[in-house]
């Protein structure tokens, strides 16, 4: 068998380009003996039972990979044909990682009769990212098309985040809604009617609510955790995907009783509340809270005061306060109210966390509950080395009792699910000793509702500490303590997950030369 293996690619190698002739079946060639013609490639489109494209000379089986992708259906668009015009686009995809992902699904080389200049024609294909917005300079840009970007370091300073300098989190592009007012939101009931209000009709009948709410993306310090652990599919984000701002609308729940449903007493049966994005995105949340009259969820017209932008949802979306920011859909264009989970792809697979052991190409998807409530958290964000006579008759010198020159720190910490941070360690050594930070301005108290004392506490909470520059050596650390006395892991490898999701260990920032003692 050895000898007409090596016989059949020997042939190959001298007959090239015309087809192998001495395996029985194509299908026993190695890929890269293997011809295909284009006009069998277009047959493996999306009304097929599996999915090939190509790219360069090179074809692939990608049938297993999408329902693995993280990027959801949007991928058929390609099956049967080019993926370069897609992903020239979608540039999300030009990476190394997302290269070697696609070679696991190499099955042949497209047929040299097909081919001009080495490739195959790959056609042309509308831009549907030609109308989305123009974005802050100083947002750092991790994806152009979706677009994804975080808020620098800076601006995370500000209890309320710069609403220009918010964090962007697109799966898809930006939907052209212009018309606040008339923007229709359908609402589907139990038993299949459906009931239809539009922005203004929702602005006229319900009571307007504001609340004070960090959102926060559930990759968040991912690049954390594939710099302490290994690699992680997605994008790789530093301490900025988290940002808070005060959001106005109408209560969810005001919105359902309206619509029809018996909040005090709702069918057994139903369990999920499936939101639908105008892009085509989609995400799912439990009917409690939906309807819970704590849990302030809310359909929001305004961030800061002003519509939201059109990156953030314009003109609706929600809010789900307590919740990873995933389940806040944006462009909202419709609810319903169900008995199973939203079928999406960022409800039913990406948005979820596996055990370290778990790789990315075969995790039992329906083994993990999807994320919804977010563990504790917590960043530095500055760094500062201050002189001794700078820090004179400062609040900090005195809390600390510091009359030597000294580092300063500050950052955030934050947990989900409306429970309150009580504490925050800082250590100046690895986490050998370790001191309180002091817990700026309590934001939960400052929004319409949401307070510590129901576990309504929707916002992070700010922190500063300083150390004396002596006591510095090796790493700073933070970890947060939550109401629940929930703490952050000390490393990343017990929680690592493929996806990088939820990256919540301690934060550890190495001392620069300038924060030694001198
Ligand atoms: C076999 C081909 C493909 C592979 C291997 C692939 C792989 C991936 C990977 C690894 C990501 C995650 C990237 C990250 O978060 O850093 C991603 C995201 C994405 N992909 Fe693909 N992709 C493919 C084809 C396509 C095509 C053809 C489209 C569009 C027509 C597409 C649309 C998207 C979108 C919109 C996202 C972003 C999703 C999000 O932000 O959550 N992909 N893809
Ligand atoms: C899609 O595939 C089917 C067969 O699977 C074929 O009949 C049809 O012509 C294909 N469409 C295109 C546009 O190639």
């Amino acid at each position: 068998m050895g000898i007409v293996f090596i016989a059949a690619g020997l042939a190959y190698g001298l007959l090239a380009p015309a087809p192998p002739v001495l395996a029985e079946s194509p299908d026993e060639l190695p890929p890269n003996q293997r011809l295909i013609r284009l006009d069998e490639i277009h047959e493996h489109n999306r009304t097929a039972d599996t999915y090939w494209v190509f790219r360069g000379d090179k074809v692939y089986d990608i049938t297993d990979w999408v329902p693995n992708h993280p990027g959801g259906e949007v991928i058929l668009r390609a099956a049967g044909g080019s993926l370069e015009p897609y992903w020239n686009i979608f540039t999300i995809h030009q990476k190394q990682e997302v290269y070697d992902v696609l070679e696991q699904y190499f099955i042949a080389r497209i047929d040299p009769r097909d081919l001009v200049d080495g490739k195959a024609p790959t056609g042309q294909v509308e831009d549907p990212f030609k109308n989305d917005p123009i974005r802050d300079s100083a947002l750092i840009q991790h994806s152009e098309r979706p677009c994804n970007s975080e808020t620098p370091e800076s601006e995370l300073r500000s209890y309320i985040t710069p609403t220009e300098k918010f964090y962007v989190r697109n799966h898809l592009w930006v939907p052209d809604l212009h018309e606040a007012d008339s923007h229709r939101l359908t609402i589907e009931l139990f038993d299949g009617e459906e009931v239809v209000y539009t922005v203004a009709d929702l602005r006229k009948k319900f009571k307007e609510y504001s609340i004070t709410a960090t959102l926060q993306c559930s990759g968040n310090r991912r690049s954390h955790m594939t710099q302490a652990s290994r690699p992680t599919v997605g994008l790789q984000w530093g301490v900025g995907a988290i940002g808070t701002a005060t959001w106005t609308g109408v209560r969810l729940r005001d919105v359902l009783a309206d619509a029809g449903l018996d909040l005090q007493d709702p069918d057994e049966d139903i369990k999920h509340l499936k939101f639908v994005g105008a892009e085509a995105y989609g995400a799912s949340i439990p009917i409690d809270k939906a309807i819970d009259r704590h849990g302030d969820v809310l359909l929001a017209f305004s961030m800061n005061g002003q519509p939201l932008p059109r990156d953030h949802g314009f003109p609706l979306r929600v809010l789900v306060p307590g919740h990873v920011a995933a389940r806040s859909v944006k462009w909202l264009s419709k609810i319903v109210i169900s008995d199973e989970e939203s079928t999406s792809q960022w409800q039913r697979r990406d948005y979820k966390c596996f055990g370290p052991n778990v790789r990315a190409s075969h995790p039992d998807w329906d083994s993990a509950p999807a994320i919804q409530e977010t563990p504790v958290q917590s960043a530095i964000t500055s760094v500062r080395r201050v002189q001794a006579d700078q820090l004179l008759d400062s609040a900090l010198a005195r809390v600390y009792g510091l009359e030597e020159d000294s580092v300063v720190l500050e950052g955030y910490a934050f947990a989900g699910g409306g429970r309150h941070i009580v504490r925050v360690d800082i250590s100046p050594d690895r986490g050998h000793t370790w001191l309180q930070a002091q817990l700026q301005e309590d934001g939960a108290k400052m929004g319409a509702s949401g307070s510590p004392d129901d576990h309504r506490a929707w916002a992070w909470r700010q922190w500063r500490a300083a150390v004396p520059a002596t006591q510095v050596s090796g790493k700073f650390c933070v970890k947060a303590t939550d109401d629940s006395y929930n703490v952050q892991p000390d490393t990343f490898e017990p929680t690592y997950n493929f996806r990088g999701n939820l990256a919540n260990a301690w934060h550890r920032v190495p001392v620069s030369r300038d924060d030694r003692p001198s």
